[in-house]
């Protein structure tokens, strides 16, 4: 899943915060590391040095070191401080989402996850935009469960009585796992979702596809669609012009286009201005401004036109 760049010890860093955690992981390891190499080292090295050679080798008093007492407690005093100040940021910058954070609702239940989107939309996977904070509002439907993105660095319990909360922003989009990681009963194994980091066009559409009703009639898809593309910023549907032509009564009426050309607002008019806008500009209106919707489905299209049919 995603890109492998993994290491032996710590899986692929994908959010704003791994490089950093990994940072004090490996900090921490390998000064522990280093730590224990002295000690046990020294231990070694020591033992063996005075030895006891033979029955009347008496031990040798020892004598103290003012600078040896102060080096063994000032120097794991500033590594443990360090390590506090370090952590304690970390733990910080984690616990308190930026304001302009992307809010999404998960429920956790016996044994599965549904991620609930600001326009309706919901799935069992998580998607998200990359590049943008998100931050992800957490409950739970009956028992304890937790939240775990390892590539995003960030675990959090999920309670069955109170809200809690994650946030990260991921830097590459790909798909990543993720899992609960507190013990939730039979299939607490079988817990897991797909975190699925999209581009913001990308992440758009499928916010889009997602709030989509599939039993719900053209028409209503097309009204539905033609506030969520911005449409309506544009094209007045009570017959007040705007940017571009209103859309009231423009169903089989007849256009004047720029070429001198008159044609007929077909469907199939219709539908070349969604797709391809440039083709056949209506004299008066400004050329070239309007998008291609050519990513639209073809299903949106139908709906798109259905809606602008009824608007008499
Ligand atoms: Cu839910 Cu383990």
């Amino acid at each position: 899943m995603g890109n492998s760049n993994g290491t032996v010890w710590l899986p692929e860093g994908a959010s704003t915060v791994a490089s950093e955690i990994d940072w004090l992981f490996y900090f921490v390891t390998w000064t522990s590391l280093a730590i224990m190499l002295l000690v046990v080292g020294g231990l070694i090295y020591l033992a063996y040095t005075y030895r006891r050679r033979s029955a009347d080798d008496a031990p040798q008093p020892i004598k103290e070191s003012k600078l040896l007492e102060i080096s063994w407690v000032v120097i794991p005093t500033i590594l443990v401080l360090l390590v506090f100040t370090w952590g304690f940021q970390g733990y910080l910058k984690l616990t308190v989402a930026p304001p302009n954070a992307y809010e999404i609702q998960a429920t956790a239940f016996s044994w599965g996850w549904s991620f609930d989107y600001p326009n309706g939309a919901s799935s069992n996977n998580l998607h998200v935009p990359v590049d943008r904070p998100v931050k992800v509002n957490m409950s739970s439907e009956d028992v304890l469960h937790s939240l775990f993105i390892p590539a995003f660095r960030v675990k959090q319990d999920v309670l069955p009585d109170r809200y809690s909360s994650v946030w990260f922003e991921a830097t590459r989009e790909g798909e990543y796992h993720l899992f609960c990681s507190e013990y939730c009963g039979t299939q607490h194994a079988e817990m897991i979702a797909t975190v699925h980091v999209h581009s913001q066009t990308d992440f758009n559409e499928w916010l889009a596809d997602a709030a989509m009703d599939e039993d719900i009639p053209l028409p209503e898809l097309g009204e539905r669609l033609f506030g969520q593309q911005g449409c309506q910023q544009c094209h007045s549907i009570d017959g007040t012009s705007g940017i571009g032509p209103t859309m009231q009564g423009l169903y089989m009426n007849d256009r004047l286009l720029q070429s001198g050309e008159t044609v007929t607002a077909d469907e199939n008019y219709l539908r070349q201005m969604i797709i391809e806008p440039t083709a056949q500009v209506v004299e008066g209106y400004p050329a070239g401004v309007m998008p291609s919707y050519a990513r639209l489905s073809e299903r949106e299209i139908n709906a798109l036109v259905a809606y602008i049919k009824e608007l008499e």
